[in-house]
């Protein structure tokens, strides 16, 4: 006697098991789920899975997006107190980590986050030896490459997400500053992300327009505009710290 789920639809072909594109975010916390919710609202993968330490909250945050799935294409939303979740990755995004506390620098958590890198990222290319990887945690330049010697990965598959968010803070406060909206404004941070990141302020546009050309002093000291103050506060946005702030 066959089941109510088997009689309706019967099986001409054999289903394939294995997912075509699975991306994996390790550690569920803001930056992870911004992450989860924003792949499956782009319909980016046919599996997305999630793995953190902290077991409750990791089934509390995997029910809340597979409860959604009615607005997503994705179905299958899978976690996992064990890494082998991962395995069969294309992608692996990693946001696992400690925050920094108040008054304490980005630096301070290296040795922390190393430690977190250590012990998961061996299971993880053990699991999907295909896989690129994308490192969010911080300090995100520093961990970047700790990732890249621990996993053995070429280095064309371990990539850090360094300045790209202080340069989407600077297209906005751009964008704000002219009353553009941040698309029409195009301008990069470069160095490693955050206090030590360096603004082009050459090569800063709005829709191909060079703001040099039209203000040659743009953020140097002498500019009675003071665009310096853009890229100020680019690197402070990222000290409010605690839960209605940012940390990154
Ligand atoms: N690169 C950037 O632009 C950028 C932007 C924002 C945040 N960050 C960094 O990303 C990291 C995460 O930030 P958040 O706000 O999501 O923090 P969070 O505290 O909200 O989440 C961190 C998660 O990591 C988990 N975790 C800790 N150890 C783990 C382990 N060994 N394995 C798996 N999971 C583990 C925790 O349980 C927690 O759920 C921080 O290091 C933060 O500084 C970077």
């Amino acid at each position: 006697m066959s089941s109510v789920k088997e009689r309706p639809i019967a099986n001409l072909v054999a289903e394939d098991e294995r997912s075509q594109c699975k991306i994996t975010i390790v550690g569920v916390g803001a930056v992870g789920m911004a992450c989860a919710v924003t792949i499956l609202l782009k319909d980016l993968v046919d599996e997305l899975a999630l793995f953190d330490v902290a077991e409750n909250k990791l089934k509390g945050k995997t029910m809340d997006l597979q409860h959604g799935s009615l607005f997503f294409s994705t179905s299958k939303i899978v976690s996992g107190k064990d890494i082998k979740i991962s395995a069969n990755s294309k992608l692996v995004i990693v946001t696992a980590g400690a925050r920094q506390l108040e008054g304490e620098s980005r630096l301070a958590l290296v040795q922390h986050n190393v430690n977190i890198m250590k012990s998961i990222i061996p299971p993880i290319v053990q699991h999907s030896p295909d896989c690129k990887m994308l490192i969010v945690s911080n300090p995100v330049d520093i961990l970047t490459f700790v990732v890249w010697k621990i996993s053995g990965l070429p280095a064309t598959r371990v990539i850090g997400s360094g300045c790209n968010l202080d340069s989407a803070r600077f297209r906005y406060l751009i964008g704000e500053k002219l009353g553009v909206h941040p698309a029409s404004c195009h301008g990069w941070i470069i160095g490693e992300h955050d206090d030590s990141s360096v603004p082009l302020w050459s090569g800063v546009n709005v829709a191909g327009v060079p703001l040099k050309s039209l203000n040659p002093e743009l953020g140097t000291d002498s500019d009675k505009e003071q665009w310096n103050i853009v890229h100020k506060q680019v690197v402070e946005s990222s000290k409010l710290i605690g839960p209605e702030g940012t940390d990154c």
